[in-house]
């Protein structure tokens, strides 16, 4: 719990009070941890892994909201507004939680009113991604989101290598259909595109080359 940025202005002895307050489960890639709509009783923090937090159709369909690491927390909304869950919460790799119960998760915000600001800082933030979100959604089509999400793993990942931007862990085609909102046949159609007006020099598997100068990746 040291390593939980939410938790980082607490004292040895009182993340060892946290430590003893809850649980730690674990739980494999593809877990269902809660759907939208769940009654909600427990906090999360993530420990180890990675859960997608994520609107899922009846036809199987999903957008993904936001990717959730190690040390990120959720599940808070449900235990402050008593309402059931907003979105629903799944495993992308086998991943370890710590878990609070609701009178946990209470007691916890009433001894450290400090947790609250960092809580309510946490949620600004997804707000103004959601935000963002709805912007691209609204404004942009699918080829226009595509190349937004291109534009963003490249400014946080990209490395230049002599055959252009090398991003290495890039999402797969599936991943960015589900993050864009898009399916991964369209997805495919896209990249093909952007290989044939070279802006893009190659995406295998996780691996993309950019164009060094595509800045405006316009198509
Ligand atoms: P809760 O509604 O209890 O269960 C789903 C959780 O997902 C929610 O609490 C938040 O912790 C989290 N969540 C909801 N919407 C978003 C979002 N847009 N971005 C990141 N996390 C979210």
């Amino acid at each position: 719990l040291k390593n939980v940025p939410l938790f980082n202005s607490l004292a040895n002895e009182q993340l060892k009070t946290l430590f003893r307050a809850g649980i730690t489960k674990s739980f494999p890639k593809d877990h269902v941890i809660f759907y939208q709509h769940d009654h909600g009783d427990t906090f999360y923090i993530v420990i180890t892994g990675k859960v997608k937090i994520t609107l899922l159709n009846e036809d199987g369909k999903e957008i993904v909201l936001s990717l959730l690491k190690e040390g990120d927390f959720f599940g808070e909304m449900s235990l402050m507004d008593d309402e059931t869950r907003s979105v629903s919460a799944v495993c992308v790799e086998n991943t370890t939680l710590f878990l609070f119960t609701r009178n946990q998760f209470h007691k916890l915000i009433s001894n450290y009113p400090g947790l609250l600001t960092k809580i309510f800082t946490e949620i600004c933030s997804r707000l103004r991604h959601a935000n963002k979100k709805i912007e691209s959604l609204a404004f942009l089509d699918v080829c226009g989101r595509t190349i937004q999400l291109l534009q963003q793993l490249k400014l946080e990942q990209g490395e230049k290598t002599n055959a252009g931007i090398e991003i290495s862990h890039a999402p797969t085609h599936k991943e960015i259909a589900s993050m864009v909102g898009a399916s991964r046949e369209t997805i495919t159609r896209i990249i093909k595109v952007l290989k044939d007006n070279n802006t893009l020099v190659s995406y295998k598997g996780r691996k993309v080359i950019l164009r060094e100068h595509a800045n405006n990746l316009l198509i």
